[in-house]
């Protein structure tokens, strides 16, 4: 049993009465998802919240606790560690603020002693905590009714703030993308990114990372971690405070040192993570890699119906260090005899402004044999009369079946929109834009490329 993800009892230290409160917000949410193991409230001011009967300390609750969410004024932390400790709980997740972040550092030595001490393995100081769909064990104190939780997946996201990562989520999750697990640390009084990084390394339920990062506190073993982790699944990291601007603002959001942008970048490229360099791009890369599609080469190929976003799209291909396929030669007389003689039968592949969901099905068919072709762009401008709603079927089908990875382009309004959406929620990354697909795609060639044999 993990204490932090399954754990079978949580007290929630400081749940307050007030439905305003964080540690009200903390215990509904253990009340009223998927938790399936006993919640405690612990508050000396009170008898009874939403319920359930309160305990003046956590040493009160009767049988062993697994884990303790701390909840209270940062001046009162390091006396309920005491109290955990006294009652052996194994795993802490503290959200408190106002420790070394706004100068408090001893009041921080204190509470990394007492967790130290008591062996807590703790989440926190100054953190959101940690949100599991599987399990139900979410201490995310911002309302469901604001922040969407998403349903369980591949990801896992580790996330140094709090409230980046759980917008970005918030938003990942409009998209159809699926957790694993998500831990925002906060100032790492406890664990740090780099066992965070062993963590979700070791997880077989995560077979994606996705890491945001202010400040490395111990730079040889981050290393290290990233290396190995790295080697075994895709770490996808977005470092931020790379300016002297944002380096002081990281220092007041979480007290750490930011470090150089470009030191990150040389540690990015040795240890073969993936950098992302703004939210956008973050999700674009989880959604491809999380398709598990492994390219074998840099050869790409556009499958179209309209020509000026194939050529946008090859130049992408070009400008980002990927290679255009030259279709074989079975794949062009084949498909010379599916489709009318004005389709151009070179990459990109235009099946022209009249293509319906037949033309992308011979297509798809014919670039997914082609030893020639390692993966695809297919671009569907939805606006033309001609594609029948089949043609999304078409897309999801040909993306399920091929092992080569596949990511769909459409450009345009709010008709546009939905039909993109549907493909994307069946699992096929999608994008508005050919150079954010192309980029995606070439991240994953590039880190397959990369990755040592195993
Ligand atoms: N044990 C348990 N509960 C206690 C307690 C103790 N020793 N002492 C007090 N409490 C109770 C209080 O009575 C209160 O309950 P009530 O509202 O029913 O009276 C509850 O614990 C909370 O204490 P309160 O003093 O009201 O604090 P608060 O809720 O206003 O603030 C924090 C507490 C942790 C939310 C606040 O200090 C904080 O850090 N906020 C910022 C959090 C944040 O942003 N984190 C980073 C996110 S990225």
């Amino acid at each position: 049993m993990d204490p932090l993800f399954e754990p079978r009892t949580v007290a929630i230290v400081g749940a307050s009465r007030d439905r305003k409160k964080l540690g009200n917000v903390i215990l509904h949410n253990f009340m009223r998802g998927k938790f399936k193991g006993k919640v405690f409230p612990v508050n000396p001011n009170a008898t009874s919240i939403l319920g359930l009967k309160c305990y003046p300390s956590v040493e009160k609750i009767p049988g062993t606790v697994d884990q303790a969410v701390i909840v209270v004024p940062a001046a009162v932390v390091p006396a309920v560690l005491k109290d955990c400790g006294a009652k052996k709980v194994k795993a802490a997740v503290i959200i408190t603020s106002g420790f070394s972040e706004v100068g408090a550092v001893e009041l921080e030595n204190e509470v990394r002693r007492l967790i130290q001490k008591y062996d807590i393995k703790t989440i926190g100081t100054n953190c959101i905590g940690i949100f599991d769909p599987s399990t139900g064990v979410d201490t995310l104190f911002l309302p469901p009714a604001r922040l969407n939780r998403p349903g369980a997946g591949s990801i896992g996201f580790i996330t140094q703030s709090g409230a980046v990562g759980s917008a970005a989520m918030d938003l990942a999750g409009r998209q159809g993308l699926g957790f694993s697990k998500f831990v925002s640390y906060g100032n790492a009084t406890g664990l740090d990114e780099t066992d965070l990084l062993e963590m979700l390394g070791r997880d077989p339920e995560t077979k994606v990372i996705l890491l945001y990062v202010e400040g490395v506190r111990r730079g040889q073993e981050f290393m290290a971690t990233a290396r190995r982790v790295a080697a075994k699944k895709p770490v996808i990291v977005l470092k931020a405070g790379r300016t002297e601007a944002g380096a002081r603002a990281a220092a007041s959001h979480t007290g750490s040192l930011a470090g150089s942008g470009q030191v990150f970048d040389a540690v990015i490229r040795q240890t073969n993570m993936i950098p992302a360099h703004s939210i956008a791009e973050l999700f674009d890369y989880a959604r491809v890699f999380s398709t598990n599609k492994v390219p074998k080469g840099k050869r790409v190929l556009i499958i179209t119906n309209g020509g000026g976003a194939g050529v946008l799209t090859a130049d992408a291909v070009v400008q980002s260090g990927l290679e255009l396929a030259v279709p074989s030669e079975r794949t062009v007389a084949e498909l010379a005899k599916r489709v009318p003689s004005y389709a151009v039968l070179h990459n990109p592949l235009d099946l022209v402004g009249d293509a319906d969901a037949a033309r992308y099905e011979a297509a798809l068919r014919l670039a997914a044999q082609d030893p020639g072709v390692d993966s695809l762009v297919v671009i569907v401008l939805y606006q033309t009369a001609s594609l029948e709603p089949t043609i999304n079927d078409v897309v999801v089908r040909a993306a399920r079946a091929s092992k080569k990875p596949l990511v769909a382009v459409s450009i345009g309004g709010q008709y546009v929109e939905r039909q993109r959406l549907a493909v994307e929620k069946a699992g096929v990354p999608t994008f508005e834009e050919p150079e954010r697909a192309v980029r995606a795609l070439a991240r994953l060639t590039e880190y397959h490329l990369r990755r040592p044999a195993p």
